[in-house]
């Protein structure tokens, strides 16, 4: 079975004598060959240059055998073409960031196929790297997350920022959250064409609504991209940062892989949304701490998910950059090593 084999049996919900794993922003400043790369170029500079996406989207492929590959690149340069401007330093920076509601009609809709190009072109180019056997994830923001940064989002601290938006100006929000989850869509279909396998959709900020306004906010603008893509029989992952609330709703989703943050345990996903695949949900912070604590909390959850037909091991959110690259490997070893071996009832 090959690594691509094995990932698409696990998002199809299929039982497989081994778990898969990624890492979600694998590729990045805890591995120093990616810093070494990186001195040659701003993150803007990399994401729209297509050979090296392919060199940095394949190194933790080669470097640490992850079992898929997830294309290089960030959620929010999909803002730039809307008519803002985009920077990185090393967290973004959006201007105007969105206060007025006169604002949404400078927002142009547009064709990702064309201002996007470079991300269907870094995919032809990683998957001349990588091979066909090697599965190969594209991936955009969920309009509720891209309204965040749009609203003006570093952190956590600014998230009042959208809301006050969005209860202001109710109308105006979710005409911009319409036109986020239409370019997504489009955007979503071109990574696919290119040769993506899956796709995922990251609303890091969802899980901050209560269930009503994730309710009116997020889920509409999921459903809207997931459906589209399902009439094309793409494979959806959907994560959600902090989802323990909305687990109800999510399951009502048409999408093929749930993404779990750290603070949902696996067996309680597992009651609430089987016979959906499930990906993840090691906490990340805790690849900071000895190796044997590492192998534990890993095997815990491999022992949880050992009869769960569908399972993608994950990190509950990315990677830190103080990351030592030993404990990944660690890591990835106990995933690799772990057989699962039973008999199987949904
Ligand atoms: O997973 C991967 O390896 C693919 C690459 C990837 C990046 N960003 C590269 C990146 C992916 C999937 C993302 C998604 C992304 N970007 C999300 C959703 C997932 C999540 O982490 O919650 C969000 C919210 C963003 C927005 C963003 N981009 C932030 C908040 C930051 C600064 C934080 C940081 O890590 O520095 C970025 C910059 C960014 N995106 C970097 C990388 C590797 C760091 C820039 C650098 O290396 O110079």
């Amino acid at each position: 079975m090959t690594k691509k084999d094995l990932f698409l049996a696990n998002a199809r919900g299929e039982y497989t004598n081994r778990t898969p794993i990624w890492i979600m922003r694998q590729a990045g400043r805890y591995l120093p060959e990616y810093r070494n790369f990186k001195k040659n170029f701003s993150f803007e500079e990399l994401c729209r240059t297509p050979k090296a996406v392919a060199e940095v989207s394949a190194q933790p492929i080669e470097i640490l055998d992850l079992d898929a590959a997830i294309i290089f690149s960030d959620i929010l340069l999909i803002l730039e073409p809307l008519g803002i401007n985009l920077k990185f330093d090393p967290g973004p920076i959006i201007t105007p960031i969105l206060e007025k509601p006169e604002q949404i009609s400078d927002y142009q809709e547009f064709d990702p196929a064309k201002e996007l190009s470079f991300v269907g072109d870094a995919i032809i180019e990683t998957r001349k790297r990588i091979g066909q056997n090697i599965p190969l994830l594209g991936f955009c923001g969920a309009p509720f997350t891209l309204f965040c940064y749009l609203s003006g989002m570093k952190g956590a601290r600014d998230f009042y920022k959208a809301i006050k938006f969005l209860t202001n100006y109710p109308v105006e929000g979710k005409k911009v959250l319409h036109t986020l989850a239409e370019i997504s869509i489009k955007y979503l279909k071109l990574q696919l064409s290119a040769g993506a396998d899956a796709v995922q959709i990251f609303d890091t900020w969802a899980g901050e609504l209560g269930s009503e306004e994730f309710a009116e906010w997020s889920l509409p603008y999921l459903r809207r991209i997931i459906t589209a893509l399902h009439q094309d029989n793409a494979i959806t992952s959907v994560y959600i940062k902090g989802s323990y609330h909305l687990l109800d709703q999510i399951r009502g989703l048409d999408a093929d892989i749930i993404s779990l943050d750290w603070r949902v345990p696996m067996m309680t996903a597992r009651d609430r949304l089987s016979p959906k695949a499930l990906q993840g949900n090691l906490d990340p912070h805790l690849l900071l701490g000895p190796e044997e604590l590492i192998i534990e909390k890993t095997r815990k959850i491999l022992d949880e998910m050992k009869d769960y037909p569908g399972y993608i091991f994950n990190l509950g959110h990315g990677i830190l950059p103080e990351t030592p690259v030993e404990n990944v490997r660690a890591l990835v070893q106990t995933v690799h090593s772990y057989e699962r071996k039973i008999n199987v009832r949904r």
